[in-house]
């Protein structure tokens, strides 16, 4: 890691004070350079968060663990005698929040494990909504620009993924995450606070995420990559794995609806753009299969996908 390098961290609780330019200031400088930012005092309260982090490990241990070392025999990782390209060393379940929850058909969460998730959900999607308009004020978007966009017809997507990393005889053989870019809007990541293994890439130099007690860590998705017309960027982002300690990490998506649709914002595209315009499901469909490349041949794909469409109406809508 470079040395003169400083994570951007923000502490929120500024704004309402005499240093509220100079932290969006910091926001803005984040969106535009790092595509990650942290966040200390954003009102998410400190206790839930302790509860949540402790509800995480129990749960691992008790429902998740005896899975992941099952999966790691099936699949042959437990000698990892060469560097593995194709399987992440995690172990995960993935709660859905909106556009309807999914948190009571989800097993073995304890009713106390269930209330915290969808309290902590709350509150993260309220954070995420103010965050959207700190956003659009720094880029000169109407208030509530990016929260319309992404509503679609049937409000935004907003999901949580739950992570364990477990510790890993042989990191150099394989990573907890590969190096990938988010697809969707923002993503609020609470961290574990001792064990680091985050990284992104900045200026070809993968920097660590650095673990701190409380924090969100926010990142952006391709989506806003695509509305700002490239003036923030969505960042490259891999989680090593460790030979000690489990790494907790809950992220949160706070994503388009699906029908929504996306281009570049006009205030932000005068030139001709080099972005495409497409229904996030479209997006999301070519995403599944690609996530662990580069974001740029995506959206030349969705490009290429819109100039067939108007070229040629009939031949889509004879596919039904
Ligand atoms: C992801 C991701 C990071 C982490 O799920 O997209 O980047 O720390 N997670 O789990
Ligand atoms: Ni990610």
């Amino acid at each position: 890691m470079e040395k003169n390098i400083k994570f951007p961290v923000v502490d929120l609780s500024k704004l309402n004070g005499e240093e509220r330019d100079q932290t969006m200031a910091l926001i803005d400088d984040a969106c535009q350079n790092w595509g990650f930012f942290e966040l200390l005092n954003h009102g998410i309260p400190y206790d839930l968060m302790d509860n949540i982090e402790r509800m995480t490990k129990e749960h691992y241990k008790k429902f998740m663990e005896q899975k992941f070392k099952e999966m790691l025999r099936s699949k042959g990782l437990d000698t990892l005698e060469t560097e593995v390209e194709d399987i992440d060393w995690e172990s995960t379940f993935f709660l859905r929040h909106l556009p309807q929850t999914n948190l009571y058909d989800i097993p073995n969460m304890s009713d106390e494990y269930r209330a915290a998730m969808k309290d902590f959900g709350k509150r993260l999607e309220s954070l995420a909504e103010e965050l959207l308009d700190l956003l659009c004020e720094n880029l000169g978007l109407e208030k509530g620009y990016l929260k319309k966009v992404f509503r679609g017809t049937k409000g935004p997507t907003f999901g949580t993924k739950v992570s364990n990393y477990p510790p890993c005889p042989k990191p150099e053989m394989i990573k907890g995450l590969r190096a990938h870019t988010d697809a969707g809007g923002l993503i609020l990541l609470f961290q574990d606070d001792k064990v680091s293994g985050l990284q992104l890439l900045k200026d070809g130099v993968w920097v660590d995420v650095p673990p701190l007690k409380h924090s969100i860590v926010i990142n952006l998705g391709d989506q806003l990559e695509v509305i700002t017309n490239g003036k923030y960027k969505s960042v490259m982002h891999r989680v090593m794995t460790q030979k000690e300690g489990n790494r907790m990490s809950i992220a949160s998506f706070y994503n388009p609806g699906s029908d929504a649709e996306i281009s570049p914002a006009q205030s932000l595209g005068d030139k001709e753009s080099e972005y495409p315009s497409f229904v996030f499901d479209d997006y999301m469909k070519l995403y599944a299969g690609v996530k662990f490349q580069p974001k740029e041949p995506r959206f030349e794909a969705m490009k290429n996908a819109a100039a067939t469409k108007d070229a040629n109406p009939v031949a889509t809508v004879e596919t039904f």
